[in-house]
């Protein structure tokens, strides 16, 4: 899980190929969820899973946020970008700061896990620094019900002298498990010169039904909120869970 290139030796591409400008849309989504479960105020939030802290480098201002990832690059990049942010290096599948928050957030990072014990071990980690009265909300990029296998997206992006064609290619090599394959490519191209790079990201395939399971298994009650802001021409659903009947 900690061998993507992109969260490491690449990680330097990250902010050209998904520039944090482009997630202001999706974060004034996740504010208005964030205000209507919790009302005004500077709540404490923790994202697991922040990559560069794009998405929460539109909400850091609004409330008082903490921020995990697994990759010490991917830290470095958000800490930059957000230096008023707390951040700890860490695997949401385990990791245990010892304290409580209004708000748990795991964006696309979600996608990352590929088995239903990965999901179990998740939303205990979730349940664990949540408060009692706060709300856990999840962004997966893919569901069974909505999947296209063989996608192809490209485009081209051009930031600071690169310019960086991106390809990625997503198919799913054996439907009868919960994991699908991504193939990136990255061209580079800087002072006449070009530099291909390549990596192949796995991610969990999930239908409503199984993230409804394992939520509910932890006491979560489950809401599902169309968005239109996932990856590319993706449409699905934010999971917003709270305690409850
Ligand atoms: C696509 S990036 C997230 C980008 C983020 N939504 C943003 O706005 O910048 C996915 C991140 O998930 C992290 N990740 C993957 N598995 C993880 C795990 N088990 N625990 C914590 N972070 C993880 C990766 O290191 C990577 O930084």
């Amino acid at each position: 899980m900690a061998d993507h290139r992109l969260y490491k030796d690449l990680s330097y591409l990250f902010p050209i190929i998904t520039p944090a400008e482009h997630y202001a849309d999706c974060a004034s989504q996740w504010r208005q969820l964030l205000r209507t479960h919790l009302g005004s105020g500077k709540h404490r939030i923790l994202e697991f899973g922040v990559g560069g802290g794009h998405n929460l480098s539109h909400l850091r201002d609004d409330f008082e946020a903490t921020a995990v990832d697994i990759s010490p690059d991917m830290l470095e990049l958000s800490r930059k970008l957000n230096p008023t942010v707390r951040h700890v290096l860490g695997d949401m599948r385990s990791v245990d700061l010892g304290e409580t928050f209004k708000a748990v957030l795991i964006h696309d990072a979600i996608s990352y896990l590929t088995r239903v014990d990965d999901l179990r071990s998740t939303v205990a980690t979730a349940a664990r620094h949540l408060d009692p009265d706060g709300v856990f909300i999840m962004a997966p990029d893919y569901f069974s019900e909505t999947f296209i296998p063989n996608r192809v997206t490209s485009f081209t992006n051009h930031v600071d002298g690169k310019t960086v064609t991106f390809l990625e290619h997503v198919w799913d090599p054996d439907p009868a498990d919960t994991e699908i394959e991504v193939n990136m490519f990255f061209l580079i191209m800087q002072d006449g010169a070009l530099k291909v790079e390549e990596d192949r990201h796995y991610l969990g395939l999930f239908s409503r039904q199984i993230w409804e399971k394992v939520l509910q298994e932890e006491g979560f009650k489950v809401e599902w909120v169309p968005c239109p802001y996932l990856e590319g021409d993706l449409t699905g659903w934010l999971i917003v869970a709270r305690y409850g009947t």
